[in-house]
């Protein structure tokens, strides 16, 4: 499978979001809904993405009990959510919880591993080592895939036999020389090259003085 630029479209307002998906879906239809936009326009804000054509990961990043994060992940399916995901530290009952709440449906639920915004610097274990135990846990707990940075793509896939899906966060187009709050980061060539086959993209995206242009960029540097 081809590997897919899905845009972050972290604004607070449901007219900006609508108004860069109806420009960036005809180049790529995966539009990220995250805390920031879904906060402020509700759930409402997937079906209209869902109704321009586009396909939604909502990056909601469930964390609580089994019970309340299985019944979120309905929610999300129920909102038409494509991908939805939960943080692995929430464990095995809750990760299995989730994941069982999606069985039978189109949804891929994905378990977030390392942030992309942590440097090796900022725990005291290594992270590669984190992430693919966090990734043998998403295959054997029944995720579909793990939210991980580029730097681990290579090693998670190796570690579960190219059996989950990897998406990455923490992209730079190479020579953009701004990583913003991101601390693992890869270029899309480089992260591509690793094994992701989701890259997610925010701000060289939708700060660009032309978000269009910057997603075409992006995308035929990953030869797409
Ligand atoms: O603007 P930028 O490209 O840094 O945006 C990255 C997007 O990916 C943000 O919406 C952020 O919430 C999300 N994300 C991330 N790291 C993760 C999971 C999600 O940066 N581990």
């Amino acid at each position: 499978m081809p590997a897919k630029l899905v845009v972050a479209l972290d604004v607070d307002n449901a007219t900006s979001a609508l108004e860069l998906a109806r420009l960036l879906i005809p180049a790529t239809p995966w539009m990220k809904v995250g805390l920031e936009l879904f906060t402020i326009a509700g759930p409402d804000i997937v079906s209209q993405i869902k109704r321009l054509g586009g396909r939604v990961f909502l990056d909601l990043k469930f964390h609580d009990i089994p019970n309340t994060a299985a019944h979120a992940v309905k929610s999300a399916i129920k909102a038409g959510a494509d991908i939805c995901d939960v943080h692995m530290c929430g464990g095995e009952a809750m990760c299995k919880a989730a994941a069982q709440a999606a069985a039978g449906s189109a949804c891929l639920v994905l378990g977030v591993t390392v942030l992309t915004s942590t440097a090796p610097e900022d725990v005291p274990g290594d992270i590669s080592a984190m992430v693919v135990d966090y990734a043998r846990k998403a295959r054997a707990w029944g995720l579909g895939g793990v939210v991980c940075s580029g730097w681990e793509a290579a090693a998670v896939k190796q570690a579960t036999n190219n059996e989950i899906v990897c998406l990455c966060p923490g992209i730079r187009p190479a020579g953009l020389g701004q990583n913003d709050d991101q601390r693992r980061v890869l270029t899309p060539a480089q992260a591509v090259q690793a094994g992701a086959d989701f890259l997610v993209v925010g701000r060289p995206v939708t700060k660009a003085a032309d978000p269009l242009n910057a997603a075409m960029d992006i995308i035929s540097s990953i030869g797409k």
